[in-house]
C-alpha cells in the first residue's frame, strides 16, 4: 500500500493503463481485460488488474491534471515498479486536419509547467514519449478506421482558460491538441528510466467548436484502449 494506492505490492501489472477517469478505467477493464480484479479504491481512484492476451496489464484512473497523475505515476513506478504507464484520454483539437474521434499519439509536450518545473529552475524541458511505444502505437493505430496524428501536445494546467493567447500560440507553432495530464507523466517516465505514452482521442475542437457527442465516446475510447494494449506488449 501507498498514500493513495491501496493494492499490494504484487497486485500492480508491470503495464499500466492510465484514464483520466476512474469509471472509464472500470469500463475497460471490464471490456478488455480477463479476469479484471479491483485493486483500488482509495478517493474512488479506482484500479483494475487482469490480463491481455495472457500479458497482465493494471488500469488506474489519475485523475485530471497533472498534480493528480504525478502523485499515481510516482507511485506506481517507485512503489509498484510499473514499467510502461500509457495515458489514454482525451484531448481538444488544435488544428484544422485533426478531426473529432480522431487519435493524438504525443511525442512531445509543450507546458507553462508541470509538479517539475521548480526542479528544472532555468531549464526549459522537454518531455519525450518513449519511441518504441510510439512507433507501436501508431501502427496498432493505422490497422484501424480511425485517424491517427503524431506529434506535440499542451499539457495545460487550465480547462477553462483565461489566456486564449496561449492555445493561439500553441496552434501557430503546430501543436496537435490540448489535454492536461500528459507531459508530467513523460517527465517521471524520463526521471526513472520507465517507458510512457499519451494516447488520446479528439473529443472537442477549439477552433470549430465540435464536441464529440456522448453515446460516442464510448467507442472511440474502445479504439483508444486497444491501440494502448496492442503497443504495450507489440
Ligand atoms: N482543454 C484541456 N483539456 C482537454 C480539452 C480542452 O479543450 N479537451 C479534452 N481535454
Amino acid at each position: 500500500m501507498t498514500v493513495h494506492i491501496g493494492a499490494e505490492k504484487g497486485q500492480i501489472a508491470e503495464t499500466v493503463l492510465m484514464p483520466g477517469d476512474p469509471y472509464r478505467a472500470r469500463w475497460a477493464a471490464e471490456n478488455f481485460l480477463e479476469g479484471a480484479e479491483l485493486v483500488n479504491e482509495v478517493r474512488g481512484m479506482l484500479g483494475f488488474t487482469g490480463t491481455y492476451k495472457g500479458n497482465r496489464v493494471t488500469i488506474q484512473g489519475s485523475g485530471m491534471g497533472m498534480p493528480s497523475i504525478s502523485i499515481y505515476a510516482n507511485e506506481l513506478i517507485r512503489d509498484y515498479g510499473a514499467k510502461t504507464l500509457i495515458r489514454i484520454g482525451s484531448c481538444g483539437g488544435m488544428q484544422p486536419q485533426v478531426k473529432i474521434r480522431d487519435v493524438v499519439i504525443a511525442m512531445t509536450c509543450t507546458t507553462v509547467a508541470t509538479p517539475s518545473s521548480t526542479m528544472f529552475r532555468e531549464l526549459n524541458y522537454a518531455p519525450c514519449a518513449d519511441f518504441g511505444l510510439l512507433e507501436a502505437a501508431v501502427s496498432a493505430a493505422r490497422g484501424r478506421d480511425v485517424g491517427v496524428h503524431v506529434g506535440g501536445i499542451y499539457s495545460s494546467d487550465t480547462f477553462y482558460d483565461e489566456r486564449p493567447d496561449l492555445n493561439e500560440q500553441m496552434t501557430r507553432h503546430g501543436i496537435l491538441g490540448v489535454e492536461m495530464e500528459a507531459a508530467e507523466l513523460y517527465t517521471l517516465a524520463n526521471r526513472y528510466g520507465v517507458r510512457a505514452l499519451g494516447i488520446m482521442t479528439v473529443s472537442d475542437h477549439l477552433q470549430t467548436g465540435e464536441a464529440l457527442p456522448s453515446d460516442q465516446r464510448e467507442k472511440t475510447f474502445g479504439d483508444m484502449v486497444e491501440i494502448a494494449l496492442e503497443a504495450a506488449f507489440a
